[in-house]
């Protein structure tokens, strides 16, 4: 049997209420083109939401950067759009940023996470998904799942990953790409990921060169040129034998670090793990939030989901983001909790200062 590819696509096309959720018949309607236009062409599908992001979550085996399942994903967009215009959802087709598909869905807006592998006798598999956020939210706990052995025991005790792993890190303001091989240069990674406004981690390798995690790293407004959103990435992370335990994957998430978007994604506040019910960004847009959907993959068959931080383990988790975010909210207009002048997404500085300018001695 050839490679199977997994291909997650993402988009915000028109939010419900404002920028907290998706509309149930957005995704009726994407569920209803994949089944139609996927025949075919897809192995299996699952649309899901965090935020008011649509989530594509699809299987196939045409490899990445493939034009018929990236138009696929377009297409489904594109008719979700139609409706979202016709409720007058918030944003309606805010991520589209072009009227016509170009071959490669990468650089029209949606968000692109996928990797081609062979399906190991059994395939686990976590799509994390986040909003209110951008693309080097995963920095850590991607560091922490594969470099961190306080995170993950099986780096230490296990001789299918004590060797460690490959980082490829992009830096999304040059679009230049660099690979760190951990543990031996986990200092000279360490250097970038922290700067995570502006390196990503885009993949992470065994040493070997099998793929283990991939995420979505555009920077739509660098794209857009203008604000049209974070960028609300997602993350494939494959699990168990020689990868981390599904439990190693998921242990980042207990103690929530800071990411920068929220309102008006000029933010610093918690990500905040949650089920798939409780992906609804309202408190100050926020805060931001995270999914973990977990699949075993059965011949390219996606045998699942199970939400795996509806799990009570994460409780303490969602109170503590919790009390981070009231203790954030006190500082209101504020750093660090709003993010310095150069990296906010909305700004009136200019106005200001053009209005003032005569009155500064
Ligand atoms: C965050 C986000 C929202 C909006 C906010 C204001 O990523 O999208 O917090 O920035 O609701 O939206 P507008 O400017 O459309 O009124
Ligand atoms: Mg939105
Ligand atoms: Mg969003």
């Amino acid at each position: 049997m050839s490679k199977i590819t997994l291909t997650v696509i993402k988009a915000d096309i028109g939010g419900y209420v404002g920028h907290c959720s998706v509309h149930p018949e957005l995704i009726e309607e994407a569920n209803r083109v994949l089944e139609e236009n996927g025949k075919g062409l897809l192995e299996d599908y699952v649309v899901t939401h965090v935020g008011d992001d649509v989530n594509l979550i699809m299987t196939h085996r045409k490899g990445v950067d493939n034009p018929e399942i990236h138009k696929l994903a377009w297409d489904t967009f594109l008719s979700c759009t139609q409706i979202a215009k016709r409720l007058k959802l918030y944003g309606a087709g805010q991520d589209l940023l072009s009227d016509s598909f170009s071959g490669n869905i990468k650089g029209m807006g949606p968000g692109v996470a996928e990797m081609e592998f062979e399906e190991r006798p059994s395939e686990p598999l976590i799509v994390f998904m986040a909003d209110k956020t951008e693309p080097g939210a995963w920095n850590l706990p991607l560091y922490k799942m594969f470099a961190d052995p306080f995170n993950t025991i099986g780096l230490v005790i296990d001789p299918k990953m004590h060797q460690g792993f490959k980082f490829e890190v992009l830096d999304t303001m040059e679009n230049k790409k660099i690979v760190f091989s951990c543990p031996e240069e986990l200092y000279d990674l360490l250097v970038f990921l922290g700067a995570s406004n502006r390196y990503a981690v885009k993949a992470v390798y065994s040493k070997s060169g099998e793929p283990a995690a991939v995420s979505s790293t555009q920077r739509m407004n660098l794209m857009a040129g203008r604000y049209v959103g974070k960028d609300d990435p997602v993350l494939v992370v494959r699990c168990q034998s020689g990868f981390p335990a599904v439990g190693e994957a998921l242990e980042p998430f207990a103690n929530p670090h800071l990411v920068a978007g929220w309102m008006r994604g000029s933010h610093f506040g918690p990500l905040m793990p949650v089920s798939c019910k409780g992906a609804t960004p309202s408190r100050f847009d926020g805060p931001p939030r995270v999914t973990a959907l977990g699949f075993q993959l059965a011949g390219g068959k996606l045998v699942g989901p199970q939400d795996m931080f509806a799990d009570v383990s994460f409780d303490r988790a969602r109170q503590k983001a919790l009390e981070m975010a009231d203790y954030l909210r006190q500082l209101g207009p504020f750093e660090p909790h709003r993010l310095p002048l150069d990296e906010m997404e909305y700004t009136t500085l200019p106005q200001v200062m053009e209005k003032l300018k005569d009155r500064f001695e």
